[in-house]
């Protein structure tokens, strides 16, 4: 074992975890996750692909206690995209029981840990009883200041920013706004996100790199970290991984390295 300058012995980097070396005063602020892979672990389980979704919801639990643990305030997770009601209806069936069933599960431990949860997409399409559920888990868990989960369903970026778009339009066809007023926070103002602040790092999962139409707007600065890990085989390792990873990066946002230092 290394001495330090006090002649104290210091684990050498290998003999400490990930976790040891991550930078508290440097956390990223907001950690967005596409959670990719049920599928392809359900098949190379032999098992059916709601059985992926179902160990899928291991993963969610990790990410959410991972960032608690570790003083993320904001985590968001694609849970279902505008796009996944195209899957198999009983694929669709599964995921929104599975929605409804983790939800009743989880209420208890996410009041007990101080997780406000939330939800971003077009809400109204889905089944009733999964908004019902959805609305009281959100009323029940509001006032949580630890870490704030948001779940994206029926969510597709696109559609987001199209949704500001017409009620921009609309502002400005009443006179509320002229062309020349619209700023960027004014458009940020008309988005799902519109209290939360950009994503800082975007994970995705299973080795596919792609946004898949997930938070466009809330991404331009991102840090982007892929790994070949599937969702239902996610711990809370890989999303130590994921933040020292990101610590390890010179986030410059259009500067020169030299400016940043
Ligand atoms: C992607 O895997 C995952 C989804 C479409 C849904 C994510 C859902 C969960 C993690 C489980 C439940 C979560 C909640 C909040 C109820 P895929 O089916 O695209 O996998 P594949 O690409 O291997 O086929």
């Amino acid at each position: 074992m290394p001495l330090d300058e006090n002649h104290v012995f210091v684990p050498s980097n290998n003999e400490m975890s990930v976790l040891d070396q991550i930078n508290r005063d440097k956390l990223p602020q907001h950690i967005a996750v596409i959670m990719d892979g049920n599928g392809r672990w359900a098949k190379k389980q032999g098992l059916l692909r709601a059985a992926g979704h179902k160990r899928g919801t291991e993963g969610v639990r990790e990410a959410i206690e991972g960032c608690a643990e570790i003083g993320i305030k904001y985590l968001t997770l694609y849970a279902f995209s505008t796009e996944n009601w195209n899957r198999p209806k009983n694929e669709v069936d599964t995921l929104m029981n599975l929605l409804v069933s983790s939800l009743k599960k989880e209420i208890k431990t996410l009041q007990e840990n101080k997780v406000a949860l939330h939800a971003i997409g077009n809400l109204s399409t889905l089944p009733k009883k999964a908004q019902r559920e959805l609305n009281e888990v959100i009323e029940k868990t509001k006032d949580n200041k630890r870490l704030r989960v948001t779940l994206a369903l029926s969510y597709g970026a696109r559609e987001e920013i199209l949704k500001s778009f017409k009620e921009i339009s609309i502002k400005v066809k009443n006179n509320i706004i002229s062309p020349a007023e619209i700023d960027e926070s004014y458009i940020n103002n008309h988005l799902y996100t519109h209290d939360m602040p950009d994503v800082d790092l975007l994970i995705r999962t299973s080795g596919e790199q792609r946004v898949s139409n997930f938070l466009l707007w809330q991404i331009a600065y991102a840090e982007f970290y892929f790994t070949d890990v599937l969702w239902p085989d996610f711990k809370r390792e890989n999303l130590h991984d994921a933040i020292y990873n990101y610590q390890k990066r010179e986030r410059r946002f259009g500067k020169t390295s030299e400016q940043i230092q």
